[in-house]
């Protein structure tokens, strides 16, 4: 074997790190491996020497896993986008699966018999994305993309699997658009937001946009029917172009006979078909009846409040962010739906609360990657529902969550779900029921 200090070392790799790194050890040593699979013996080409672990990119492969397979995407390996497109798609789920119990095990907190998993079509699946803008004329001009995966340049993608296909196919378009524009170089990104009604693309500009520009940008957005936004500085300053009193974007929620209305900026869960499926689950694992009084922590737009309120007798959103509270209200309105009400609240404030006032029976957190500690604290502590159901886009507090939900000694897990939300990134999206037991 080879030592470190050469440029290509050898490595039987053993595991799969939660970002989707083969992890494999020389001399004792940890190394990440970009590239390469659990089972396989792979040459590495090292990047980075630390103290307790390297990392490195697969150089050859010498011993192959029967779950490789080639990827779908020219720009995989390159491209920050994707991390396990060279994975077969029921070996991310396996992954995914194993970063879930790996957490819970890590947290001591008991595993359920089995893990349910929920998929859909894993291409073309994206939403909402922001996309990477940069004019470098020595490469040829715009690159639009995500951020390359060891550094900051951005990937100047012609297609992009992932995405949602209208979107994909605008990329060479999008390209040539940027370079038309006056401030090609003060452009750093553009959010893509689809809807089922229409597709947005909100274009971040640090100089002001001159004449031409916005005339640009019009005539784009109108041969690809497409809505145009500018932004200047913070979300407040997101205004419509083209056309200048755009429909506002929607999804449904089908089963529930709902629309949601929601703004380019806003938070939306990025898989449509996964958060229809989602949302359906959480309602039937809760089992809801017209008893219930459901609270529904982290709510966004009314996701979940809105489609517990068919059922329940009534329903209160929290959230922090006021925009989305409006939202929700108005998505109550439009929807003809009464039960249910929003307040805006800061959910990690550890002062006094009021939102815990109210006969819960039914819980529901939706959290940032962060979790939901302190808020869940209050639940326990003040309102002791039957049942919580908690959506989390990070296992690791997941865990942390569960375990002091367990450790109360009021909550059992019930059920586990890894639902894959982001098929071919390392991303896991994952739910879990907890019932009371005392
Ligand atoms: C993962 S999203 C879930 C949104 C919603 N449940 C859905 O399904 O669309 C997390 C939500 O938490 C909100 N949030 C983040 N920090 C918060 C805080 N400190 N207090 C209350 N809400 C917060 C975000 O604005 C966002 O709407």
């Amino acid at each position: 074997m080879k030592t470190e200090a050469t440029v290509s070392v050898e490595t039987r790799i053993e595991d799969l790190s939660h970002d989707g790194r083969g992890v494999g050890r020389i001399e004792g040593k940890v190394w990440f491996v970009e590239g390469a699979l659990p089972g396989e013996t792979v040459s590495v080409k090292r990047l980075k020497g630390r103290r307790s672990y390297s990392t490195g990119v697969v150089d050859s492969i010498i011993v192959e896993s029967t779950d490789r397979v080639t990827p779908k995407c020219g720009y995989f390996g390159i491209c920050g986008g994707c991390a396990v497109q060279h994975l077969s798609y029921p070996g991310q789920l396996d992954f995914k699966k194993k970063v879930v119990s790996d957490a819970f095990i890590g947290a001591h907190v008991p595993l359920p018999d089995h893990i349910d998993i929920l998929s859909a079509d894993p291409w073309a699946y994206r939403r909402r994305a922001r996309l990477g803008v940069r004019y470098v004329r020595k490469k040829g001009g715009a690159l639009v993309g995500f951020r390359e995966r060891n550094n900051s340049y951005i990937t100047g993608l012609e297609v992009c699997e992932v995405l949602v296909k209208s979107v994909s196919d605008l990329l060479p378009s999008l390209r040539g658009l940027i370079e038309q524009l006056s401030v090609r170089d003060q452009l750093p990104q553009i959010e893509v937001a689809v809807g089922e009604n229409a597709t947005a693309l909100v274009f971040r500009h640090l100089k002001p946009l001159t004449g031409a520009d916005r005339n640009a940008l019009a005539v784009f957005g109108e041969l690809h029917q497409t809505q145009i936004f500018t932004q200047s500085k913070g979300p407040k300053t997101v205004t419509a172009l083209w056309p200048t009193e755009p429909d506002p974007l929607n999804y449904p929620l089908e089963k529930f006979g709902l629309t949601i209305e929601f703004s380019p900026v806003d938070f939306v869960q990025i898989n449509g078909e996964i958060n229809e499926r989602l949302v359906e689950i959480i309602t039937s694992w809760l089992d809801l009846n017209h008893q219930d009084e459901v609270l529904d922590l982290f709510c966004g737009l009314g996701n979940f409040s809105l489609a517990s309120a068919q059922t329940a007798k009534k329903v209160l959103g929290v959230e922090g962010e006021p925009s989305l509270v409006q939202k929700a209200e108005l998505n109550a309105a439009r929807n003809h739906i009464q039960n249910v009400t929003f307040k805006t609240r800061d959910l990690f404030d550890e002062g006094i609360v009021d939102w815990i006032e109210g006969n819960f029976s039914k819980v529901i957190v939706d959290p940032p990657r962060s979790g939901a500690r302190e808020a869940l604290k209050r639940v326990v502590d003040y309102v002791k529902p039957e049942a919580i159901a908690y959506v989390s886009c990070n296992p690791a507090t997941l865990a942390r969550d569960s375990a002091d939900l367990i450790e109360s000694g009021f909550y059992r897990l019930d059920r586990l779900l890894v639902a894959d939300m982001f098929p071919h990134t390392a991303h896991v999206e994952t739910a879990a029921l907890f019932r009371r037991v005392s």
